[in-house]
């Protein structure tokens, strides 16, 4: 018996009255059936977007710390679910499970994190120009938000956008990439044993170009909140301008990491292993390119290439696995794609660059961890977010060209670099653009309580997770209460 799916409205779990479904199957073997889901329309959004809308009149009065109070449970069923929801993690996306449990635990840092907003969310107070007047500024909810995540974090991402949304008074509609429906079922089963009120969280599953832009073009949806392509993003933010709507937007990257002449080597090939071929190269923060000083680049480029050919590719499920698979055909040819473009430009292909094939592999999306050398800035696989394992290699001759090199791109979310020279590590900070810049660390590894999001073409100047998310989930209102019993005019009266 196949696993039928629902989609979650105003407390009930559904399926799509028009009976239509589609697949979730393993990216590490095709002939894993993990569920069938429905295929959602225009009719099961406007359902959710109404449940959400006649939730919203309650759940923003519920008392902040209520909420948060609320949440605190949901981090600690989370906690308790870990194993469980990693596994099925794993099994539908692919990336091992020492990364699942990871995901799930940014969604269980998160909660608990934002659960203590409950008690913060604090607005201002300021003197008023004028005697007798008092004058503060506080955080309103918005309304109802449609959040529209990726499958590469299918924990993290949700949590970094419901949660915040939720905490501010906020009611939502999630809708979750096709490839991991699943952990977004586990997510909302959790909300409700929670005691999250019907309506207040809903869940539609389906395709981006029917569901999400239902979402996008629905009158009662206030804000949007997306992380996904660059493409989507221009598309979302233009519908999104023309009615008005607030948006986040969380997109692409072409991160990089330096290397200068005095880092330290081993730990700069550790960092980078880890930064290009975790998540086989999956998260918009994977190290894409590598830009090294002339002086140690051979000898790091040596010892990088054996390390990557020592990497286990497989099931992520066997915990003896370093990389499991892409995500989908169409990735795979998209990374193929692009191992030609590479060769065609002038890079040198060191190693991998091929579907890996190896014997349990055969009906799986797995890819050999690629590495490039003699790329050239202005390469199309330098420019370009290729979302799979493929790690360019760039040299350079000083501090000044890596700088320029790594700012070089559309694209400004993460960055790092290896150095022992304080000065170089400041002038780094400083001159690097980017959302986030790490010293002797990779590219991967944000933490929930700072501002994750990038410049350039990586967003719309959006920051979530840390104290900024909630700049997005709220709008401010100004109050001024005057006790002076008569007309006072500002600007006008005790003006000179
Ligand atoms: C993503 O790649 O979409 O910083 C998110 C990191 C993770 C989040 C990645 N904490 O790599």
């Amino acid at each position: 018996m196949t696993d039928q799916f629902k989609n979650y409205i105003d407390g009930n779990w559904l399926m799509a009255p028009s009976g239509k479904t589609f697949e979730n199957r393993s990216p590490a073997d095709r002939n894993d059936l993990i569920g069938v889901f429905p295929a959602s329309g225009p009719a099961e959004v406007d359902a959710a977007v109404g449940a959400a809308r006649g939730a919203f009149a309650g759940w923003r009065l519920v008392p902040a710390p209520k909420r948060g109070e609320i949440l605190y449970r949901v981090g600690e069923l989370l906690r308790k679910n870990k194993e469980e929801i990693a596994r099925g993690m794993t099994r539908e996306m692919g990336k091992v499970l020492k990364e699942t449990r990871g995901d799930v635990q940014e969604g269980i840092d998160t909660a608990f994190y934002v659960a203590g907003e409950g008690r913060r969310l604090f607005g201002e107070t300021t003197p008023a120009e004028l005697p007798n007047k008092f004058a503060m500024s506080v955080r309103m909810p918005i309304g109802v938000c449609a959040l529209i995540t990726p499958w590469n974090f299918p924990m993290a991402i949700p949590t970094w956008k419901m949660f915040p949304a939720l905490v501010c008074g906020n009611t939502v509609v999630l809708k979750p990439a096709e490839d991991t429906p699943l952990t977004a079922v586990k997510l909302v089963e959790i909300l409700s044993e929670a005691g999250v009120p019907p309506g207040v969280v809903n869940l539609i599953h389906g395709r981006g170009e029917e569901v999400g832009a239902a979402l996008v073009r629905h009158p009662q949806v206030q804000l949007v909140s997306f992380t996904g392509s660059a493409t989507v993003g221009r598309e979302i933010a233009s519908a999104c301008g023309q009615s008005l709507k607030r948006v986040s937007l969380e997109l692409g990257g072409k991160n990089a990491q330096i290397v200068m002449d005095d880092g330290d080597i081993e730990l700069a090939v550790e960092g980078a292993l880890w930064g290009a071929f975790g998540t086989t190269g999956q998260r918009c923060t994977a190290t894409s390119r590598l830009i090294l000083h002339r002086q140690i680049a051979k000898k790091l480029t040596d010892m990088l290439v054996a390390r990557a050919r020592g990497l286990r590719i497989g099931d992520g499920l066997d915990e003896s696995v370093d990389m499991g698979p892409l995500i989908n055909e169409a990735a795979r040819e998209k990374v193929l794609g692009y191992i030609d473009v590479g060769k065609r430009e002038g890079a040198r292909l060191l190693t991998g660059g091929a579907i890996y094939k190896s014997g349990s592999s055969a009906n799986g999306f797995f890819f050999e961890p690629t590495i490039f050398d003699q790329v050239k800035p202005d390469m199309r696989i330098a420019q370009e977010e290729i979302f799979g394992p493929v790690l360019s290699i760039l040299e350079v001759n000083s501090f000044e060209e890596a700088i320029e090199v790594l700012n070089s791109t559309a694209y400004g979310l993460s960055s790092s670099i290896y150095t022992q020279d304080v000065t170089r590590a400041f002038r780094a900070m400083r001159d690097i653009e980017a959302g986030i810049t790490y010293i002797n660390g990779p590219t991967i590894g944000a933490e929930v309580h700072l501002p994750f999001g990038g410049v350039k073409d990586t967003g719309n100047g959006h920051r979530e997770a840390g104290t900024t998310v909630y700049d997005i989930f709220t709008e401010w209102k100004s109050v001024y209460v005057d006790y002076s019993g008569k007309l006072q005019k500002a600007q006008i009266d005790n003006a000179e």
